[in-house]
Formats: C-alpha cells, sequence, structure tokens
C-alpha cells in the first residue's frame, strides 16, 4: 500500500488536531495513532442514538427509495443487522453533528449504510464479516468533518483547490477511525480511506486499481445514492431508471463492481429476482438531469466571479 500525505490537517469534532497538515501517513503514524489512548472509547448502539432509527424509517418512504425498503421483511431483516453495530459514541456524536449543519451528508451516510446491509447480505454469508462491512457504511464519509462546510455546501463548481480539500475526506476519515477504533486498518478506516478509489484506478486519493467486496459495496451505494439525491451543486437528481442506467454504464465500463451492480438492479425490481438473473443492459433510455456541475471545476482565480 503506498503511502499518502495529509493535504490538509485531520482534526476531530472538539477542534483537537490529531495529524497536522503535510504528515506522511507511516506505519509508525498510524500506529500510534491507534494505540495514543490506553482505553476504549466508551461505545453506543448506532440505532439507539437520537433520532437515528427514526430518521432512517423516514428516508425510506422517499422515492425513489420506497421501492427498496417498503417490504416489512426487508426492513426487519436490515434493522436486525442494523441493531448490532455498535461504535465509539465520538464517532456518532460527529455522525449526529451533520444532522445539524449538513444535512444531506447525513441523510447520505445512514442510506449508504442501509443499502450496504442489504446488498450486503446477498453477497456475504459470514455474519462477523457482513457486520464488519456494514460498520462502515455510516461512517464512511466521516472525514468531511475536516471539510470547511463552505465546500461541503457549495451551490457552483468547485475551484481545483477546493475539490484538493473537498478529497482530503477520504484520507481524513481513514485517520479519524485508526484513531476511535483504536486498531490500525479496520475495514471501516480502509473503506473511509478507499471508497472513492475505482476498481480501473480512475479514484482517489492512490488512484490504484481495488478489488475488494466489502470496498466495492460501500462504493456503489454511494455512487447510486448521490445520483439519486438532490446535491448543493445539481438541485435536480437523477431519476432512478437514469441513475441505474449510469450505474450499469460504470459497472460494464470496469469502474465499479459489476457483481454489485447486479444486487442493487435486483433490489429495485419489484418482482425480487434474484441478482445472478438480472443482465447489466447497455440501453439507455433516460437523461441525466440538467444543471450538472459534478465533476465541473473552475480556476482558483475565478472563484470570486462564482
Ligand atoms: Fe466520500
Ligand atoms: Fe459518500
Amino acid at each position: 500500500m503506498p503511502e499518502h500525505r495529509l493535504t490538509h490537517a485531520v482534526i476531530d469534532l472538539t477542534g483537537r488536531e490529531l495529524l497536522p497538515a503535510g504528515t506522511l501517513l507511516t506505519m509508525p503514524v498510524l500506529q500510534t495513532l491507534a494505540g495514543e489512548h490506553k482505553t476504549d472509547f466508551p461505545a453506543c448502539d448506532l440505532l439507539d442514538y437520537g433520532q437515528v432509527h427514526a430518521d432512517m424509517l423516514y428516508f425510506f418512504e422517499v422515492p425513489p427509495y420506497d421501492v427498496i425498503f417498503h417490504e416489512t421483511e426487508r426492513q426487519q431483516t436490515l434493522f436486525d443487522i442494523a441493531g448490532d453495530v455498535v461504535m465509539p459514541e465520538t464517532l456518532l456524536t460527529s455522525l449526529y453533528h451533520f444532522r445539524q449543519l449538513d444535512f444531506y451528508t447525513y441523510r447520505h451516510m445512514l442510506l449508504v449504510f442501509a443499502l450496504s446491509i442489504l446488498i450486503g447480505r446477498e453477497l456475504i454469508h459470514d455474519r462477523a464479516a457482513l457486520l464488519q462491512e456494514v460498520m462502515a457504511g455510516p461512517i464512511h464519509d466521516i472525514g468531511k468533518l475536516c471539510v470547511p462546510l463552505p465546500i461541503l455546501t457549495k451551490k457552483t463548481a468547485l475551484t481545483s483547490s477546493e475539490i484538493v480539500h473537498l478529497r482530503h475526506h477520504a484520507l481524513a476519515g481513514y485517520v479519524l477511525l485508526t484513531h476511535f477504533f483504536r486498531e490500525h486498518e479496520t475495514l471501516a478506516a480502509r473503506v473511509a480511506r478507499d471508497h472513492h478509489e475505482r476498481k480501473n484506478g480512475s479514484g482517489y486519493p492512490s488512484g490504484n486499481p481495488i478489488d475488494n467486496l466489502m470496498i466495492d459495496i460501500i462504493m456503489v451505494s454511494d455512487v447510486y445514492d448521490a445520483l439519486i439525491s438532490p446535491r448543493p451543486y445539481r438541485p435536480m437528481s437523477y431519476d432512478n431508471r437514469t441513475a441505474l442506467e449510469e450505474i450499469t454504464r460504470q459497472a460494464v465500463a470496469g469502474i465499479i463492481s459489476q457483481t454489485v451492480a447486479r444486487v442493487l438492479i435486483s433490489l429495485n425490481r419489484r418482482s425480487k429476482p434474484h441478482y445472478s438473473c438480472c443482465t447489466l443492459s447497455s440501453e439507455r433510455r433516460g437523461a441525466p438531469p440538467q444543471g450538472n456541475l459534478y465533476g465541473r471545476m473552475i480556476s482558483d482565480s475565478n472563484d470570486h466571479a462564482q
């Protein structure tokens, strides 16, 4: 694994700097970070924290998620697995912080979590491994604590320096989770670091090809939720058909996992076919929404004009 260098500082919710900008994430640095405290941080059940359970139920009602989550049996299975998720209270406080300040990010983390449970239970048959996988969902973007709110909520195209700051959330999440789980290389920390990598090496922060089912599941859930949700830079979301066509396009192009894409498509079918019966068709009938600024960038010198 290549060593990464932080472009910006990593700061926890209290404002304490864990690592300064410019730090190279070497093994000794990460081991020190994981072992800095002698005792574990107090832990909490995710579903019992604040309004998390009620919020998830509400999110499931909103189209197009109602198709995936409406069924009672699916919801029961989902909450049965989600009920086993326990994590340091500091991380739940950090998740909840977004409920107040950036509701989109809060909702996104919980929906990626919910999707990863339904996808994961089709592909991961060992309960302990599945639990490891789903633990990563609600905190995969926790590194956004280290990205200024005006960048997270900016309604116009980002500048190149703002994109660098936004991308910092991947390594920042890796550092935060290494610290709060008190362990180096937990799956949750690796997911935080690698969920924007791609199978063909077109992602970040390393730009190396990723081949890991656990990360694939969060990656596809993350892309799908981003497509079908309104974003600050794209007021209109993709309709579900167009979003699934885009997921299919990326899977066929080798950018994201074809298997995970097929599971996602099967979850969207009311007839509930097994995912192995869902083919990845190249047919495209939908159209991306107008006014989409995703991936568009302006130069830093033009920022004042935005
Ligand atoms: Fe992310
Ligand atoms: Fe995300």
